[in-house]
């Protein structure tokens, strides 16, 4: 090393190559547009990019960016990882660099370039045409974890949605509410809130969704990020076996369960829902489904009247969120807004998701 060079300086650009592969890394997993990945690490990072400053994709930065950015076999999709890969050598050829060719391999493998996607793990005929995202979100400012979305989805609960990363991020900013808390989530969708939970000190928590390849997906992805769930999704509704699981079997603090708003349960078989806390993120966007969710609301509220609910929404269509309104007027429930802006708990893309639209309620019983 240069004897003008000191330890200080060294450290320096070791803190800032740090800071600009974690960076680098939080945008590609969440698959951010190519032109706007970089555009945000010019602006984060002028030094980086400087032509007088050797870090600029250096061999040694190359080797970082291959080995902690996109060799990760949870790659976002094949074809982002090629765009990127390609999006590098151009930048690379423009300022006559060589090419680490570890990344030059990837880029002619079939890991990227062709054949099956590695990720195509079912024996299922139709799972082999679905092409499957995987985004990873940096949580808590210590935890990665990735989320399996379909790319194409047919149903809603395949994608991670807006209201899932504000609502996880406030509960991420505020873990002494659920702190020995019995937690339920209705329609938890890909399982983002599940795997925000596991940070917070709760008794309890129960995921729930009412399609059964969302439910696959959802237990996959919270056993993939090793979380251990007990699964109960073909357990009969109101079986007293489950009664008494839910009570002092199984001590597995997750479980995953089918729960269906529209199928009108009674009393009894409401009783494995009951819970201190209700969570839900973006479940009010079909005016149909307005009256069946708050009529689930009602039934787990009277049978526990403490119970609080904080419901997370993206107002797409004014005129569902005041049915939802109504239904929760007419059944007696207390509703207060919350105004939360994230506070960067959870690390998605920061500009695709406009979290002006997205209102959180806190709803109690009156
Ligand atoms: C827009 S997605 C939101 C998913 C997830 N909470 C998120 O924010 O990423 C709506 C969720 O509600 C679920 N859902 C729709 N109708 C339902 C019903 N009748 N009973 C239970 N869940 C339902 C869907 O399967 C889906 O997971």
């Amino acid at each position: 090393m240069n004897d003008n060079y000191s330890d200080l300086q060294y450290r320096d650009e070791l803190d800032l190559i740090n800071r600009f592969i974690h960076k680098l890394k939080c945008l590609y997993h969440q698959m951010t547009p190519l032109t706007k990945l970089l555009e945000l690490l010019r602006s984060e990072f002028p030094q980086m990019f400087n032509l007088n400053n050797d870090l600029i994709l250096n061999q040694n930065l190359q080797q970082l960016i291959y080995a902690n950015v996109v060799k990760d076999r949870d790659r976002p999709t094949k074809q982002y990882c090629s765009k990127f890969i390609k999006l590098l050598i151009e930048i690379l050829e423009r300022y006559d660099k060589e090419i680490n060719e570890e990344l030059l391999d990837l880029l002619m493998s079939d890991y990227v370039g062709g054949g099956a996607s590695e990720h195509n793990d079912d024996d299922d005929d139709d799972n082999d045409k679905k092409e499957y995202i995987y985004k990873s979100y940096y949580i808590d400012n210590q935890k990665w974890v990735t989320l399996k979305n379909e790319a194409i989805y047919n149903l809603v609960g395949m994608t991670t949605w807006g209201a899932a990363y504000l609502l996880s991020d406030f509960i991420l900013a505020n873990k002494q509410l659920f702190n020995e808390k019995t937690i339920l989530e209705l329609g938890a969708g890909t399982g983002l809130i599940g795997l925000v939970l596991d940070q917070v000190n709760s008794k309890s928590v129960l995921l729930t969704d009412y399609s059964p390849v969302v439910l696959d997906n959802l237990k996959y992805n919270i056993e993939n990020n090793g979380i251990k769930i007990q699964d109960l999704i073909n357990v009969e509704y109101g079986d007293e076996q489950l009664q008494q699981n839910l009570e002092n079997g199984d001590d597995t603090k997750f479980k995953v369960m089918t729960f269906d708003w529209e199928a009108n349960l009674d009393d009894k078989q409401c009783e494995a829902f009951q819970s201190d806390i209700i969570l839900g993120a973006d479940i009010v966007y079909d005016p149909s489904l307005c009256k069946y969710l708050v009529a689930v609301l009602h039934r787990l509220c009277m049978k526990n009247p403490s119970t609080v609910a904080y419901i997370a929404s993206t107002i797409r269509n004014q005129q569902t969120f005041s049915t939802f309104q109504q239904e929760l007027q007419s059944h007696n429930f207390n509703i207060t807004e919350i105004n939360y802006t994230p506070d960067n708990f959870v690390h998605p893309s920061p500009y695709i998701y406009d979290y002006t639209q997205i209102v959180l309620y806190k709803i109690t019983l009156k």
